[in-house]
Protein backbone atom coordinates (compact mmCIF):
# COMPACT_ATOMS: atom_id res chain seq x y z
CA UNK A 1 0.00 0.00 0.00
CA UNK A 2 1.38 3.24 -0.94
CA UNK A 3 1.80 5.55 2.10
CA UNK A 4 2.32 9.60 1.98
CA UNK A 5 5.79 11.08 1.52
CA UNK A 6 7.81 11.51 4.65
CA UNK A 7 7.31 14.99 5.92
CA UNK A 8 4.22 15.51 4.12
CA UNK A 9 0.97 15.26 6.21
CA UNK A 10 -2.96 14.71 5.25
CA UNK A 11 -4.85 17.68 7.27
CA UNK A 12 -8.20 16.92 8.38
CA UNK A 13 -10.28 16.35 11.39
CA UNK A 14 -9.63 13.33 13.15
CA UNK A 15 -5.48 13.55 12.28
CA UNK A 16 -3.80 11.68 15.04
CA UNK A 17 -1.37 14.53 16.05
CA UNK A 18 -2.58 17.93 16.89
CA UNK A 19 -0.83 19.83 14.12
CA UNK A 20 -2.84 18.22 11.41
CA UNK A 21 -5.99 18.44 12.79
CA UNK A 22 -8.09 20.80 9.99
CA UNK A 23 -10.45 22.20 12.38
CA UNK A 24 -7.07 23.72 14.41
CA UNK A 25 -5.82 24.96 10.99
CA UNK A 26 -9.22 26.83 9.91
CA UNK A 27 -8.98 28.24 12.87
CA UNK A 28 -5.72 29.62 12.48
CA UNK A 29 -6.18 30.98 8.96
CA UNK A 30 -9.81 32.16 9.70
CA UNK A 31 -8.41 34.40 12.40
CA UNK A 32 -5.44 35.78 10.54
CA UNK A 33 -7.52 36.75 7.66
CA UNK A 34 -9.74 38.90 9.87
CA UNK A 35 -6.82 40.21 11.67
CA UNK A 36 -5.36 41.24 8.01
CA UNK A 37 -8.57 42.15 6.40
CA UNK A 38 -9.23 44.76 9.30
CA UNK A 39 -6.04 46.36 8.52
CA UNK A 40 -7.06 46.99 4.99
CA UNK A 41 -4.68 43.62 3.50
CA UNK A 42 -6.31 41.80 0.61
CA UNK A 43 -5.80 38.30 0.06
CA UNK A 44 -4.05 37.42 -3.12
CA UNK A 45 -3.42 33.83 -4.52
CA UNK A 46 -0.09 33.14 -6.19
CA UNK A 47 0.78 29.86 -8.02
CA UNK A 48 2.55 27.60 -6.09
CA UNK A 49 5.09 27.02 -8.33
CA UNK A 50 7.22 29.58 -10.45
CA UNK A 51 10.37 29.93 -12.54
CA UNK A 52 13.23 29.12 -10.55
CA UNK A 53 14.72 32.47 -10.91
CA UNK A 54 12.34 33.78 -8.58
CA UNK A 55 13.49 32.08 -5.86
CA UNK A 56 16.87 31.35 -6.47
CA UNK A 57 17.12 35.31 -6.76
CA UNK A 58 14.19 35.90 -4.33
CA UNK A 59 15.93 34.03 -1.35
CA UNK A 60 19.61 34.36 -2.51
CA UNK A 61 22.70 32.23 -3.73
CA UNK A 62 24.20 31.74 -0.07
CA UNK A 63 20.25 30.57 1.81
CA UNK A 64 19.93 27.14 3.05
CA UNK A 65 17.55 27.01 0.71
CA UNK A 66 19.11 27.11 -2.18
CA UNK A 67 23.07 25.87 -0.96
CA UNK A 68 21.30 22.85 0.89
CA UNK A 69 18.92 22.21 -2.29
CA UNK A 70 16.02 22.30 -0.52
CA UNK A 71 14.28 23.44 -3.27
CA UNK A 72 12.08 20.85 -5.00
CA UNK A 73 13.01 21.73 -8.39
CA UNK A 74 11.44 20.44 -11.98
CA UNK A 75 11.37 20.82 -15.54
CA UNK A 76 8.67 21.89 -17.91
CA UNK A 77 8.34 20.45 -21.30
CA UNK A 78 10.68 23.40 -22.52
CA UNK A 79 13.31 22.54 -20.54
CA UNK A 80 12.43 25.30 -17.97
CA UNK A 81 13.22 25.48 -15.03
CA UNK A 82 10.57 25.55 -12.35
CA UNK A 83 10.37 25.33 -8.70
CA UNK A 84 7.69 24.64 -5.73
CA UNK A 85 7.72 27.78 -3.39
CA UNK A 86 9.67 27.45 -0.77
CA UNK A 87 8.33 30.58 0.54
CA UNK A 88 5.52 32.94 -0.73
CA UNK A 89 7.70 36.63 -0.53
CA UNK A 90 9.32 37.02 -4.10
CA UNK A 91 6.54 35.36 -5.72
CA UNK A 92 4.32 38.24 -4.17
CA UNK A 93 7.09 41.47 -5.48
CA UNK A 94 7.26 39.02 -8.77
CA UNK A 95 2.99 39.55 -8.58
CA UNK A 96 2.92 42.90 -7.73
CA UNK A 97 4.97 44.33 -10.43
CA UNK A 98 3.52 41.76 -13.22
CA UNK A 99 0.34 43.68 -12.56
CA UNK A 100 1.51 47.09 -11.74
CA UNK A 101 0.32 47.62 -8.57
CA UNK A 102 2.77 50.46 -7.90
CA UNK A 103 0.29 52.62 -9.61
CA UNK A 104 -2.34 51.75 -6.51
CA UNK A 105 -2.44 54.08 -3.36
CA UNK A 106 0.97 52.73 -1.27
CA UNK A 107 1.32 50.99 0.31
CA UNK A 108 -0.04 48.05 -0.81
CA UNK A 109 -1.20 44.93 1.80
CA UNK A 110 -1.67 41.66 0.78
CA UNK A 111 -1.71 38.61 2.29
CA UNK A 112 -2.17 34.43 1.29
CA UNK A 113 -2.08 31.91 2.80
CA UNK A 114 -1.22 27.97 1.93
CA UNK A 115 1.54 25.15 1.20
CA UNK A 116 5.44 26.11 1.79
CA UNK A 117 8.25 23.60 0.14
CA UNK A 118 11.55 23.05 1.73
CA UNK A 119 13.66 19.65 1.46
CA UNK A 120 14.40 20.04 4.59
CA UNK A 121 15.01 16.70 7.06
CA UNK A 122 12.01 16.09 9.07
CA UNK A 123 11.57 16.69 12.64
CA UNK A 124 8.67 17.76 15.16
CA UNK A 125 7.97 20.97 13.65
CA UNK A 126 9.62 20.65 10.57
CA UNK A 127 8.36 19.39 6.98
CA UNK A 128 8.76 19.11 3.51
CA UNK A 129 5.37 20.68 3.06
CA UNK A 130 4.06 23.17 5.31
CA UNK A 131 1.96 26.01 5.65
CA UNK A 132 2.09 29.94 5.80
CA UNK A 133 0.28 32.62 6.38
CA UNK A 134 1.73 35.38 4.73
CA UNK A 135 1.38 39.05 4.97
CA UNK A 136 3.34 41.91 3.10
CA UNK A 137 2.82 45.86 3.22
CA UNK A 138 4.72 47.13 -0.27
CA UNK A 139 5.54 50.21 -1.76
CA UNK A 140 7.01 52.25 0.96
CA UNK A 141 10.21 52.04 3.30
CA UNK A 142 8.58 53.50 6.55
CA UNK A 143 9.73 52.10 9.85
CA UNK A 144 5.64 52.84 10.76
CA UNK A 145 5.21 49.78 8.37
CA UNK A 146 7.43 47.14 10.10
CA UNK A 147 5.77 48.24 13.50
CA UNK A 148 2.65 47.39 11.49
CA UNK A 149 3.70 44.59 10.53
CA UNK A 150 4.75 43.55 14.12
CA UNK A 151 1.39 44.06 15.84
CA UNK A 152 -0.93 42.50 13.53
CA UNK A 153 1.84 39.48 13.66
CA UNK A 154 1.43 39.84 17.33
CA UNK A 155 -2.00 40.65 17.42
CA UNK A 156 -3.15 37.14 15.18
CA UNK A 157 -1.26 35.02 17.83
CA UNK A 158 -2.97 36.54 20.75
CA UNK A 159 -6.51 37.07 18.96
CA UNK A 160 -5.83 32.91 18.40
CA UNK A 161 -5.29 32.62 22.62
CA UNK A 162 -1.67 32.45 22.77
CA UNK A 163 0.10 33.67 25.33
CA UNK A 164 4.15 32.78 26.03
CA UNK A 165 5.43 34.85 23.18
CA UNK A 166 8.63 36.76 22.87
CA UNK A 167 9.12 38.76 19.81
CA UNK A 168 13.10 38.73 18.91
CA UNK A 169 13.63 42.27 16.98
CA UNK A 170 16.95 43.08 15.07
CA UNK A 171 18.30 44.73 12.46
CA UNK A 172 20.67 43.40 9.74
CA UNK A 173 20.82 46.84 8.48
CA UNK A 174 21.89 48.27 5.01
CA UNK A 175 23.86 45.98 2.43
CA UNK A 176 26.89 47.78 3.02
CA UNK A 177 26.82 47.51 6.56
CA UNK A 178 26.52 43.71 6.21
CA UNK A 179 29.41 43.96 3.47
CA UNK A 180 31.36 45.71 6.62
CA UNK A 181 30.11 43.22 8.98
CA UNK A 182 30.73 39.62 6.86
CA UNK A 183 34.37 41.11 6.28
CA UNK A 184 34.56 41.05 10.24
CA UNK A 185 33.36 38.00 10.90
CA UNK A 186 35.53 36.21 7.61
CA UNK A 187 38.58 37.31 9.82
CA UNK A 188 36.99 36.18 12.98
CA UNK A 189 36.41 32.64 11.68
CA UNK A 190 38.63 32.41 9.14
CA UNK A 191 41.46 31.00 11.27
CA UNK A 192 39.56 28.48 12.89
CA UNK A 193 37.67 27.31 9.66
CA UNK A 194 38.85 23.67 10.43
CA UNK A 195 36.92 23.68 13.52
CA UNK A 196 33.44 24.36 11.90
CA UNK A 197 31.10 21.97 10.56
CA UNK A 198 31.43 21.65 7.49
CA UNK A 199 28.21 23.78 6.50
CA UNK A 200 29.72 26.65 7.80
CA UNK A 201 33.34 25.84 6.52
CA UNK A 202 31.71 27.20 3.21
CA UNK A 203 29.87 30.15 5.09
CA UNK A 204 32.87 31.56 5.63
CA UNK A 205 33.60 33.01 2.33
CA UNK A 206 29.67 32.97 1.02
CA UNK A 207 28.26 33.97 3.97
CA UNK A 208 29.78 34.25 7.23
CA UNK A 209 26.49 35.61 9.01
CA UNK A 210 25.08 32.13 8.93
CA UNK A 211 27.69 30.50 10.59
CA UNK A 212 25.63 32.63 13.48
CA UNK A 213 22.43 30.43 12.95
CA UNK A 214 24.24 27.08 12.31
CA UNK A 215 22.23 24.19 14.43
CA UNK A 216 25.74 22.28 14.91
CA UNK A 217 26.78 21.94 17.73
CA UNK A 218 30.65 22.25 16.94
CA UNK A 219 30.03 25.44 15.54
CA UNK A 220 27.63 27.33 18.65
CA UNK A 221 30.57 26.24 20.83
CA UNK A 222 32.84 28.12 18.96
CA UNK A 223 30.61 31.31 18.96
CA UNK A 224 30.25 30.57 22.20
CA UNK A 225 34.73 30.86 22.80
CA UNK A 226 35.01 33.57 19.91
CA UNK A 227 32.18 36.28 21.21
CA UNK A 228 31.87 37.89 17.66
CA UNK A 229 30.24 41.01 17.87
CA UNK A 230 26.75 41.20 16.86
CA UNK A 231 25.41 42.82 13.86
CA UNK A 232 23.84 45.63 15.47
CA UNK A 233 26.89 47.21 16.23
CA UNK A 234 27.88 47.33 12.56
CA UNK A 235 24.78 49.58 11.54
CA UNK A 236 25.03 52.35 9.92
CA UNK A 237 23.55 55.91 10.68
CA UNK A 238 20.59 55.21 8.62
CA UNK A 239 19.87 51.83 9.46
CA UNK A 240 20.25 52.71 12.89
CA UNK A 241 18.05 55.58 13.01
CA UNK A 242 15.72 53.06 11.14
CA UNK A 243 16.00 50.55 13.36
CA UNK A 244 15.28 53.04 17.12
CA UNK A 245 12.04 54.33 14.75
CA UNK A 246 10.49 50.49 15.26
CA UNK A 247 11.54 50.67 18.76
CA UNK A 248 9.96 53.76 19.67
CA UNK A 249 6.88 52.91 17.36
CA UNK A 250 6.69 49.47 19.15
CA UNK A 251 7.16 50.97 22.66
CA UNK A 252 4.12 53.86 21.94
CA UNK A 253 1.68 50.61 20.72
CA UNK A 254 2.57 48.66 23.49
CA UNK A 255 3.83 45.81 21.64
CA UNK A 256 6.33 43.63 23.74
CA UNK A 257 9.91 42.77 21.97
CA UNK A 258 13.66 41.86 23.04
CA UNK A 259 16.22 43.59 21.14
CA UNK A 260 18.07 40.60 20.28
CA UNK A 261 21.70 42.80 18.67
CA UNK A 262 22.70 39.05 16.94
CA UNK A 263 19.55 38.52 15.25
CA UNK A 264 20.16 36.43 11.94
CA UNK A 265 17.28 35.25 9.44
CA UNK A 266 17.82 32.09 6.80
CA UNK A 267 16.93 34.28 4.04
CA UNK A 268 19.15 36.73 1.86
CA UNK A 269 16.65 39.16 1.04
CA UNK A 270 16.59 41.11 4.22
CA UNK A 271 17.67 44.34 4.81
CA UNK A 272 17.35 46.45 8.26
CA UNK A 273 14.46 45.46 10.49
CA UNK A 274 14.43 41.27 11.08
CA UNK A 275 12.46 39.68 13.34
CA UNK A 276 11.13 36.41 15.01
CA UNK A 277 9.02 35.48 17.44
CA UNK A 278 9.68 32.60 19.92
CA UNK A 279 7.70 30.01 21.67
CA UNK A 280 8.64 27.91 24.80
CA UNK A 281 6.80 24.82 22.78
CA UNK A 282 8.94 24.78 19.56
CA UNK A 283 12.14 25.13 21.38
CA UNK A 284 14.81 27.71 20.69
CA UNK A 285 16.37 26.60 17.42
CA UNK A 286 12.86 27.47 15.47
CA UNK A 287 10.52 30.32 15.38
CA UNK A 288 6.91 30.41 15.25
CA UNK A 289 7.27 32.99 12.59
CA UNK A 290 9.53 35.27 11.09
CA UNK A 291 9.32 38.46 9.00
CA UNK A 292 11.60 41.29 8.18
CA UNK A 293 12.18 44.00 5.40
CA UNK A 294 13.21 42.90 1.95
CA UNK A 295 13.59 47.09 -0.08
CA UNK A 296 16.21 45.45 -2.54
CA UNK A 297 14.51 42.33 -3.26
CA UNK A 298 12.30 43.56 -6.29
CA UNK A 299 15.68 44.76 -7.94
CA UNK A 300 17.16 41.04 -7.73
CA UNK A 301 14.24 39.62 -9.52
CA UNK A 302 14.68 42.53 -12.26
CA UNK A 303 12.37 44.63 -11.04
CA UNK A 304 12.14 48.64 -10.04
CA UNK A 305 12.83 49.53 -6.45
CA UNK A 306 9.85 48.13 -4.47
CA UNK A 307 10.52 48.44 -0.77
CA UNK A 308 8.22 46.24 1.55
CA UNK A 309 7.99 44.44 4.37
CA UNK A 310 6.61 41.28 5.76
CA UNK A 311 6.10 38.36 8.20
CA UNK A 312 5.61 34.68 7.64
CA UNK A 313 3.79 32.41 10.21
CA UNK A 314 4.22 28.77 10.37
CA UNK A 315 0.72 27.24 10.63
CA UNK A 316 1.58 23.93 11.92
CA UNK A 317 3.93 25.43 14.21
CA UNK A 318 1.30 27.81 15.39
CA UNK A 319 -0.86 24.75 16.11
CA UNK A 320 1.86 22.83 18.43
CA UNK A 321 2.27 25.70 20.68
CA UNK A 322 -1.56 26.01 20.70
CA UNK A 323 -2.12 23.14 22.08
CA UNK A 324 0.70 23.26 24.30
CA UNK A 325 -1.03 26.12 26.22
CA UNK A 326 -4.40 24.15 26.10
CA UNK A 327 -6.13 26.90 23.99
CA UNK A 328 -9.51 25.23 23.49
CA UNK A 329 -10.78 25.94 19.42
CA UNK A 330 -14.38 27.48 18.89
CA UNK A 331 -16.86 24.68 18.86
CA UNK A 332 -16.73 22.90 15.22
CA UNK A 333 -20.51 23.60 13.27
CA UNK A 334 -21.07 20.03 13.46
CA UNK A 335 -25.11 18.99 11.76
CA UNK A 336 -27.73 20.39 13.89
CA UNK A 337 -29.80 17.43 12.12
CA UNK A 338 -29.22 13.89 11.23
CA UNK A 339 -31.82 12.55 9.19
CA UNK A 340 -32.08 8.88 8.82
CA UNK A 341 -34.12 6.65 6.77
CA UNK A 342 -35.41 3.42 8.42
CA UNK A 343 -36.62 1.84 5.06
CA UNK A 344 -35.32 2.10 1.31
CA UNK A 345 -38.42 3.91 0.12
CA UNK A 346 -37.70 6.33 3.21
CA UNK A 347 -33.92 7.25 1.34
CA UNK A 348 -35.89 9.59 -1.14
CA UNK A 349 -37.66 11.44 1.86
CA UNK A 350 -34.88 11.74 3.94
CA UNK A 351 -33.28 13.97 1.07
CA UNK A 352 -36.39 15.96 -0.02
CA UNK A 353 -36.69 16.89 3.63
CA UNK A 354 -33.11 17.93 3.64
CA UNK A 355 -33.10 19.95 0.94
CA UNK A 356 -35.96 22.06 2.19
CA UNK A 357 -34.56 22.42 5.61
CA UNK A 358 -30.61 22.71 4.44
CA UNK A 359 -31.16 26.55 3.96
CA UNK A 360 -31.92 27.09 7.62
CA UNK A 361 -30.08 24.55 9.29
CA UNK A 362 -27.22 22.09 8.82
CA UNK A 363 -28.30 18.53 7.81
CA UNK A 364 -26.49 15.61 6.92
CA UNK A 365 -28.48 12.58 6.03
CA UNK A 366 -27.82 8.81 6.52
CA UNK A 367 -27.80 7.01 3.19
CA UNK A 368 -28.13 3.48 4.05
CA UNK A 369 -31.51 2.45 5.76
CA UNK A 370 -30.86 1.68 9.24
CA UNK A 371 -32.68 0.68 12.71
CA UNK A 372 -33.22 4.03 15.22
CA UNK A 373 -30.46 2.69 17.36
CA UNK A 374 -28.08 2.75 14.70
CA UNK A 375 -29.33 5.96 13.45
CA UNK A 376 -28.85 7.77 17.12
CA UNK A 377 -25.17 6.13 17.87
CA UNK A 378 -24.50 7.60 14.16
CA UNK A 379 -26.23 11.13 15.28
CA UNK A 380 -24.08 11.26 17.96
CA UNK A 381 -20.39 10.79 16.73
CA UNK A 382 -21.38 13.54 14.35
CA UNK A 383 -21.80 15.66 17.00
CA UNK A 384 -25.70 16.48 15.79
CA UNK A 385 -28.18 18.22 18.33
CA UNK A 386 -31.22 16.54 16.65
CA UNK A 387 -31.68 13.16 14.74
CA UNK A 388 -34.85 12.32 12.94
CA UNK A 389 -36.17 9.17 11.24
CA UNK A 390 -38.29 8.23 8.89
CA UNK A 391 -39.81 5.37 7.86
CA UNK A 392 -43.19 2.93 7.07
CA UNK A 393 -44.99 4.47 9.62
CA UNK A 394 -43.76 7.73 9.47
CA UNK A 395 -44.38 7.75 5.62
CA UNK A 396 -48.08 6.94 6.46
CA UNK A 397 -48.61 9.87 8.48
CA UNK A 398 -46.54 12.44 6.64
CA UNK A 399 -44.20 12.92 9.65
CA UNK A 400 -40.66 12.86 11.22
CA UNK A 401 -39.56 11.44 14.41
CA UNK A 402 -37.50 13.71 15.84
CA UNK A 403 -35.17 13.23 18.84
CA UNK A 404 -33.54 15.56 21.01
CA UNK A 405 -29.92 14.09 21.95
CA UNK A 406 -29.47 15.91 25.03
CA UNK A 407 -33.17 15.77 26.06
CA UNK A 408 -33.92 12.63 25.02
CA UNK A 409 -37.73 14.55 24.10
CA UNK A 410 -39.25 12.49 21.30
CA UNK A 411 -41.74 14.32 19.24
CA UNK A 412 -43.78 13.00 15.60
CA UNK A 413 -43.59 16.66 13.68
CA UNK A 414 -45.00 17.24 10.33
CA UNK A 415 -42.64 18.72 8.02
CA UNK A 416 -44.21 22.81 8.54
CA UNK A 417 -44.00 22.03 12.34
CA UNK A 418 -40.01 20.70 11.21
CA UNK A 419 -39.96 24.23 9.41
CA UNK A 420 -41.08 26.31 12.47
CA UNK A 421 -38.66 24.55 14.86
CA UNK A 422 -35.86 25.11 12.97
CA UNK A 423 -36.93 28.60 12.67
CA UNK A 424 -36.84 28.91 16.47
CA UNK A 425 -34.54 31.20 18.60
CA UNK A 426 -33.19 28.13 20.12
CA UNK A 427 -30.73 26.99 17.24
CA UNK A 428 -30.04 30.81 15.81
P1 LIG B 1 10.87 31.92 7.30
O1 LIG B 1 11.42 32.36 8.61
O2 LIG B 1 11.76 31.16 6.40
O3 LIG B 1 10.35 33.23 6.58
O4 LIG B 1 9.55 31.06 7.52
C1 LIG B 1 8.47 31.57 8.30
C2 LIG B 1 7.95 30.49 9.21
O5 LIG B 1 7.58 29.31 8.49
C3 LIG B 1 8.94 29.96 10.24
O6 LIG B 1 9.05 30.85 11.33
C4 LIG B 1 8.30 28.66 10.64
O7 LIG B 1 7.24 28.86 11.55
C5 LIG B 1 7.72 28.18 9.34
N1 LIG B 1 8.60 27.17 8.74
C6 LIG B 1 9.73 27.38 8.05
N2 LIG B 1 10.25 26.20 7.62
C7 LIG B 1 9.43 25.23 8.07
C8 LIG B 1 9.40 23.80 7.96
N3 LIG B 1 10.31 23.13 7.26
N4 LIG B 1 8.38 23.13 8.56
C9 LIG B 1 7.43 23.79 9.24
N5 LIG B 1 7.39 25.13 9.37
C10 LIG B 1 8.38 25.84 8.80
C11 LIG B 1 9.79 33.28 5.35
O8 LIG B 1 9.43 32.32 4.72
C12 LIG B 1 9.59 34.69 4.84
N6 LIG B 1 8.94 34.63 3.53
C13 LIG B 1 8.78 35.52 5.82
C14 LIG B 1 8.61 36.91 5.32
C15 LIG B 1 7.52 37.44 4.73
N7 LIG B 1 9.52 37.87 5.36
C16 LIG B 1 9.03 38.97 4.80
N8 LIG B 1 7.82 38.70 4.41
Amino acid sequence: MLKAVPGTNDIFAQAKEYPFREPVFRYIISTAEEVLRGAGAQMVYTPIFEYLEVFQKGVGLTSDIVVKKEMFVFEDRGGRLLALRPEPTAAIVRAFNEHGMKVWPQPVRLFTWGPIFRGERQQKGRYKQFHQVDYEALGLSDPLLDAEAIALMVRIYKTLGLRNLEVKLGSVGDPEDRVRYNQYLRELFGPYASDLSEDSRVRVEANPMRILDSKSERDQALIAELQPKPMLEFLGPAAQKFHEQVCNYLDRLGVAYTVDPSLVRGLDYYVRTAWEVHHAGIGAKSALGGGGRYDGLSEMLGGPPLPGVGFGIGVERLAIALEQEGVALPADPSPTLYLAPLDEAAKIEVLALAEQLRPKIHVEIGYTPKSPRKALEDALKKGARYVGFIGEAERARGVVTLKHLETGEQRALEPLQLHSLFEGPELK
